[in-house]
C-alpha cells in the first residue's frame, strides 16, 4: 500500500518536472468530421491508409497480425484510435489489425471480457489500461504482462515522458506499459449557445455555491442543468469523485488513499450531501443513456451541463464544433488548481500471439507521430512533453498548462487510485445512494471497502 501512496506523490513531482518543460502555449483549433456512436462494434478487422512515414523503426518482417482490446467504441473514440492504427500502418502496411473493442465507457464491461481471456490462456497482442493500481494490480501482479523498459531506453521515453507517470507503471525497476494520452478527468462541460441564449456567462472558474445558482437559472429557462448518462455506473462515481476533490481539496483527496482523510470525515459527508443535491437537477433518463449519448443531449441543447473526462472534448471534435463557440468547459466545480489523472496506456502481453507486431504497436503509441495524432482526437493531452503544442487546440493547450502546474490527482473510479475491490464498492454504494441518498450509509459503505482495501484507518 505504502508503495503506491509513494507512486502518487511521484505523480505530484511530475508537475514540477513538467513545468519545467512544457513549452508556451500557442493554441489553433483541431478540426473534425460528423456524429457519435454507442453500439458496441465486436472484434472488427481494420485496415486504415497509412499516412506517410516519418520514423520507421526496425520493422518484423511485415504482415502477421496484431490484436488490440479496448473500450474505444464511441464517436470520439474510434476515430482517435484509428489514429494510432494508422501510425502503426506506417511501420507495418501488411499487418492485419484486429480491432477487439468492447462497448461500455470506462471499460466497465470490457475488463471483465479480458479477466476471462486473460485466465484462459487468450490474451489479445495488446490491451488498454490505466496506470496505478489497474494495471500493477489487475495484470502485473497476475503476471499477464511482459516488461517493456528496454523499449523506454531505445524509444528515448525515459527523456520525455514525466518520471511520475511512469513511476505509476513500474515495479522493481521494470516499466510495464507505454501511455498514449493523458485525460483530465475532471471536467465541466457546457453548451455555450444555450447558456448565451439565457443570459448566463460562466466565469474562467466555478465554486459549488456558484455551480447550484447557475443550475437554478438554467431549470428557471425550462432547461435541465446537468446532462448524466450512467449505463455504466462509473459515470456517476465520476460525478461523485470529482464532487469530492471539489469539496475536500487535492490535499485532503490524496489523504483518502493512505489513510488520512477517513471517508467519514466531516468534509467528505459534506461532499456526499453536495452530490445529493446535484442529482436533484440531472435529466431524468440518465440511467437509459451511455456517457457519450449525455454528451449528444448536451451538443442538442436539451440540457447544459456534463461533469465528465476530457475524452468528452472527443465528442465534439467529432461532431465539428468549435471551442469556446458551441462548447465550453471550467473545471468540475470547486476543483480548479487540481488535474484529475485518468491516463492510458497499452501493454505486452505475456504470450503476445504476435509479439513482433506488438513491440510496432507500442512504439506507435508512445512516438511524437502516434501522441500528436490521437490526442487532438481523444481530448487527452500526449504524455510525451516533446510534442509540437502547435498541433493543439484552445483546449489541449489549456489543459497541458493545468497538467503542469496543478496538483495531479489519481482518478478511483478510473482505476488508478485504489484497488478494483474498492473502484467496484464505490460504484455499488454509489448505486445506492442515488436511491437512497443516505449519507451515513454512503460513508459507512466506503469506509468499510478502504478497510477491506487496506488503506483505510
Ligand atoms: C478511459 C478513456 C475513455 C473513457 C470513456 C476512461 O476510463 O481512460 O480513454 O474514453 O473511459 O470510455
Amino acid at each position: 500500500m505504502k508503495r503506491y501512496s509513494t507512486l502518487i506523490s511521484l505523480v505530484l513531482l511530475a508537475a514540477v518536472l513538467l513545468s519545467a518543460c512544457a513549452p508556451a502555449a500557442t493554441p489553433t483549433q483541431a478540426p473534425p468530421p460528423p456524429p457519435a456512436e454507442t453500439a458496441a462494434p465486436a472484434a472488427a478487422t481494420e485496415a486504415p491508409a497509412a499516412p506517410a512515414a516519418t520514423e520507421a523503426p526496425a520493422a518484423a518482417a511485415g504482415g502477421g497480425k496484431l490484436e488490440v482490446f479496448s473500450w474505444w467504441t464511441s464517436g470520439g473514440e474510434a476515430d482517435a484510435l484509428n489514429a494510432l492504427f494508422n501510425q502503426f500502418k506506417t511501420y507495418n502496411p501488411s499487418a492485419e489489425i484486429v480491432n477487439a473493442t468492447v462497448a461500455g465507457g470506462g471499460g466497465s464491461n470490457a475488463r471483465a471480457v479480458l479477466q476471462t481471456r486473460l485466465a484462459g490462456g487468450d490474451p489479445p497482442d495488446t490491451w488498454q489500461v490505466h496506470p496505478g493500481f489497474e494495471l500493477m494490480g489487475q495484470y502485473v501482479a497476475s503476471g499477464f504482462v511482459d516488461p517493456i523498459t528496454d523499449l523506454y531506453k531505445s524509444e528515448g521515453w525515459d527523456k520525455v515522458v514525466p518520471a511520475g507517470l511512469i513511476a505509476q507503471m513500474s515495479k522493481d525497476g521494470q516499466i510495464y506499459g507505454v501511455l498514449a494520452g493523458v485525460h483530465r478527468g475532471n471536467g465541466l462541460w457546457y453548451n455555450k449557445k444555450v447558456l448565451d441564449n439565457l443570459g448566463i456567462t460562466v466565469g474562467p472558474t466555478m465554486s459549488i455555491d456558484e455551480f447550484f445558482q447557475v443550475a437554478e437559472k438554467v431549470k428557471a429557462g425550462g432547461v435541465t442543468p446537468l446532462c448524466v448518462g450512467d449505463t455504466g455506473v462509473w459515470a456517476s462515481a465520476q460525478l461523485f469523485e470529482n464532487t469530492l476533490l471539489g469539496t475536500i481539496g487535492p490535499e485532503k483527496y490524496q489523504g483518502l488513499w493512505n489513510g488520512t482523510t477517513p471517508f467519514d470525515a466531516p468534509e467528505v459527508k459534506q461532499a456526499m450531501e453536495t452530490y445529493g443535491k446535484m442529482l436533484d437537477y440531472q435529466n431524468s433518463d440518465h440511467s437509459a443513456l451511455s456517457w457519450d449519448q449525455a454528451i449528444k443531449k448536451l451538443m442538442e441543447g436539451s440540457c447544459v451541463f456534463s461533469s465528465m473526462g476530457d475524452w468528452a472534448y472527443g465528442e465534439f471534435v467529432k461532431a465539428g464544433l468549435k471551442d469556446n463557440t458551441d462548447f465550453g468547459w471550467v473545471s468540475h466545480p470547486g476543483t480548479a488548481g487540481s488535474f484529475m489523472i485518468v491516463a492510458d496506456g497499452f501493454v505486452m502481453a505475456k504470450g503476445a500471439p504476435d509479439k513482433d507486431n506488438n513491440t510496432l504497436w507500442l512504439k506507435a503509441v508512445g512516438s511524437k507521430e502516434g501522441q500528436e495524432a490521437f490526442n487532438p482526437l481523444k481530448g487527452s493531452i500526449p504524455a510525451r512533453t516533446d510534442v509540437d503544442r502547435a498541433k493543439f487546440g484552445v483546449y489541449h493547450n489549456w489543459s497541458m498548462d493545468s497538467f503542469a502546474k496543478d496538483a495531479l490527482v489519481p482518478s478511483v473510479v478510473h482505476g488508478s487510485a485504489a484497488p478494483a475491490d474498492f473502484q467496484q464498492a464505490l460504484n455499488d454504494a454509489v448505486t445506492t445512494f442515488i436511491v437512497d441518498k443516505n449519507v451515513d450509509a454512503f460513508a459507512a459503505a466506503l469506509v468499510k471497502a478502504a478497510k477491506d482495501a487496506g488503506f483505510g484507518k
